[in-house]
């Protein structure tokens, strides 16, 4: 993976890699070429060994991501909406597929496509001066990467849709209570504490990271049967990983566990 993009900033820090949206002067808004970006970015982060969890956020004090680029956008037609719309939502689901931890580190406004990208991350934590919103209606169209499904399933469809037809911006706090955002921290804290947050995580067997990951996002997206039939499986799967040995000898041992992924 090439770690050199126009519009994102790749950095390293053990087994996490972080990715920023690069654009402070526009607040992080993501044109085409940042989707494409991002979407080449997490296919190499999901081939990478040396990886084991990725980071999001965005350069700078002021913004997450402010949304897609409505200086772009104001000149699509249908066809080129509807392309749109579809190179977003398969980019935040190659995020939201990816089979190790990503983070949201909310450090500002995220809005539209900004809110839309933390939803497709597992976690998201946030600074307590970030703000959220899915501002669309109030530029006549809808939120088209997905929000109008992940939103909802997250916080429930009424504060969805409370959120959705008004465009308002709520704050962290009221973020935080509402479920969107798992942990809320001082401004200028996101990127430090999702690197924590995801350290900790790291620390556990990174084949049942992977399942626990694919297991969820059946039961998030499929039927019941379905889902309880693939964690069964699943399960059963780790139980011939030498992680679940080392797992379970290192308890039994009283030491920690020393996992190599297989
Ligand atoms: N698309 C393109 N440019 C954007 C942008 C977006 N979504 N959001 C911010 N910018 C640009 C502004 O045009 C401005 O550029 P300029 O300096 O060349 O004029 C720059 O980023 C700074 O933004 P500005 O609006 O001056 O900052 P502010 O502090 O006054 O307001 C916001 C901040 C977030 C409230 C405001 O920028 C905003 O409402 N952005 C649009 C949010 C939105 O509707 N997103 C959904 C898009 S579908």
């Amino acid at each position: 993976m090439s770690d050199s993009y126009e519009f994102l900033k790749i950095e390293r820090q053990d087994r996490i890699a972080i990715v920023a949206v690069n654009r402070p002067d526009k607040l992080n808004a993501l044109n085409d070429a940042t989707v494409r970006e991002i979407r080449a970015v997490f296919d190499g982060l999901a081939a990478d060994p040396d990886v084991g969890g990725v980071v999001l956020t965005g350069e700078g004090e002021k913004a997450f991501v402010a949304g897609a680029d409505i200086a772009e956008l104001a000149r699509m037609g249908p066809l080129d909406g509807i392309r749109t719309s579809r190179r977003g939502q398969d980019t935040l689901r190659a995020i939201e597929t990816l089979p190790k931890p990503v983070i949201a580190a909310v450090n500002g406004f995220a809005l539209g496509g900004g809110l839309e990208i933390a939803l497709a991350c597992h976690l998201r934590v946030a600074s307590e001066t970030a703000r959220f919103g899915l501002p669309e209606v109030k530029l006549g169209i809808i939120p088209g990467y997905g929000g109008t499904i992940r939103l909802a399933r997250l916080v429930g469809r009424g504060l969805a849709l409370e959120m959705i037809l008004t465009g308002e911006m709520i704050d962290a706090p009221e973020a935080h209570r509402i479920g969107l955002v798992n942990r809320l921290v001082p401004a200028g804290q996101a990127r430090g504490a999702a690197v924590e947050l995801l350290t900790g995580i790291l620390r556990n067997g990174p084949v049942a990271l992977a399942m626990a990951l694919e297991s969820v996002d059946a039961a998030y997206h499929g039927a019941t049967e379905d889902a309880q039939r693939l964690e069964s499986n699943l399960f059963g799967l780790l139980a011939g990983t030498d992680d679940m040995r080392e797992g379970m000898s290192a308890f039994l041992e009283k030491r920690a566990p020393d996992f190599s992924g297989r």
